[in-house]
């Protein structure tokens, strides 16, 4: 005998016409398709679901993060960001995300053997950045730099093909630090330093950002091990604006270049990975330990906008990744000296965590709270911070552009809108307006 499983449902009732429906639930949600069923008469479009900014909307199933906002969990591919952070390194991790299991060693030389082998730019590509301003600001070159890329692999529109696809994940994943470098060597007027090949991905991109004459440039190991931890904390974070936004551009089935272009520039607004550059603006211009409280009230009372780098749309405990980034600057701060602005940091924390306003609104550092401090240790400019971010989240992205383009649940995005202006109404000429 068939065993019947029992689907779970949800009962409604339409009040304007006394009918009643029942929903699938299916993982917790119900379709939201399913609520055009429910109508007033056979006009009608049917029930929509109001949701700006998606605070209750999945947009896709996927397999890459989980995360629990309440308890503070965050796990690529079900392994727990502690232990990748501690045991991992960030090429692992990339080839964890885009192939959603950890590499075999055979696999993991293959890989980094693909992503070594793709840091060069095309000389027109070092070229086109050269055009820029000296006081162009990185992230605009980072952005415009990786949508001219798709120029130089036209092939790259053929986003059904695997092997096209898997080809420009190699090469965007491998030549974001390139780019990233460039940028910051091009503010400074320094020439720009090739990649070299017998270097790791972190040790690499640093020997790019820092050698002078120097036959060969080592970063202290407790530096780059830090740099890889970061790179490690910020590969992925589900659906956040800017995934959302590499989602929405590649559902129109474009070249990836250019979907990632539309990430990254998501990527750099204030709220986004830009809040990490506005954290240290905002401890600068805090400046002294002494102020601390009297910044707090200034936010509280609103005049004094938001305390960057706490909060989450998600988060609504402490954010993993802050904890272990906390940790990691005290290992920075060892080998380069005291952040004089971690003092302010500390103390803007301790207030907040015990204020009501901040502790009522679930309101814990994030990510970027401690990320500027270590970028500013590195030597890095603020400007240079949200490019910092967008390097390991090039292969976040990339794994969310896979899964899209190989769901076949899967559309081109676009939402529906409650239209909220003029009904039909003629035209006036100028001369009578
Ligand atoms: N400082 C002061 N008040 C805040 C803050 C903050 N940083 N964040 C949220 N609030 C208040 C907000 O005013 C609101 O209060 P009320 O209910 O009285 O109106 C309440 O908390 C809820 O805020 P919200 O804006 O509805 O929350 P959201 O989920 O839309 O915003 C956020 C999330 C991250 C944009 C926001 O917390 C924020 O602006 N934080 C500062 C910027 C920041 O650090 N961004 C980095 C995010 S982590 C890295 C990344 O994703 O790139």
């Amino acid at each position: 005998m068939a065993t019947r499983t029992r689907t779970a449902t949800l009962s409604v009732t339409d009040n304007r016409t006394g009918q009643s429906y029942e929903l699938p639930i299916e993982e917790g949600a119900i379709h939201a398709t399913d609520l055009r069923k429910i109508k007033v008469d056979e006009d009608d479009f049917g029930l929509m679901s109001y949701d700006p900014a998606f605070l209750n909307t999945a947009s896709t199933r996927s397999s890459i993060t989980f995360i629990d906002g309440d308890r503070g969990i965050l796990r690529y591919g079900g392994y727990p960001i502690e232990q990748l952070a501690e045991q991992s390194s960030y090429l692992e991790v990339a080839y964890l995300l885009i192939h959603g299991e950890l590499p075999g060693s055979a696999e993991l030389e293959a890989w980094t053997h693909e992503i070594t082998y793709h840091t060069f730019l095309h000389e027109n590509v070092k070229r086109l950045m050269e055009g820029f301003n000296y006081d162009a600001h990185p992230m605009g070159m980072f952005v415009s730099v990786i949508a001219a890329l798709s120029t130089f692999y036209p092939e790259a529109v053929a986003v059904d093909d695997p092997e096209v696809r898997m080809k420009q994940v190699h090469r965007l994943i491998a030549k974001v630090p390139t780019i990233a470098a460039f940028s910051y060597r091009h503010g400074l007027g320094l020439p720009y330093v090739y990649p070299q090949n017998e270097l790791g991905f972190t040790a690499n991109f640093l020997s790019m950002m820092y050698r002078v004459a120097e036959p060969r440039y080592s970063a202290h190991p407790a530096l780059e091990r830090a740099l890889e931890v970061l790179f490690i904390l910020h590969a992925d974070h589900e659906q956040n604006c800017s995934a959302n936004a590499m989602r929405s551009i590649g559902s129109s089935r474009v070249d990836p270049y250019s979907a990632l272009a539309g990430a990254a520039a998501a990527l750099w607004g204030p709220l986004h990975g830009g809040a990490n550059e506005q954290v240290l603006r905002m401890l600068t211009e805090i400046g002294d330990v002494k102020r601390v409280p009297e910044f707090i009230e200034a936010v509280k009372s609103g005049q004094g906008g938001r305390l960057m780098g706490f909060g989450h749309r998600v988060y609504k405990n402490y954010d993993p990744r802050a904890k272990i980034i906390k940790a990691t600057a005290d290992s920075v701060f060892e080998v380069t000296g005291r952040n004089p602005l971690l003092d302010i940091a500390l103390e803007l924390e301790r207030i907040a965590l015990e204020d009501d306003y901040f502790v009522s609104r679930k309101l814990y550092p994030n990510v970027d709270f401690y990320s500027g401090l270590i970028y500013q240790a590195l030597g890095l400019p603020t400007a240079m911070f949200p490019v910092m971010f967008a390097i390991p989240r090039t292969a976040g992205w990339l794994a969310q552009w896979l899964e899209l383009v190989t769901d076949p649940e899967q559309k081109i995005a676009r939402p529906r809108q409650l239209y909220t202006g003029y009904g039909e109404r003629d035209f006036v000429p100028l001369e009578k307006r």
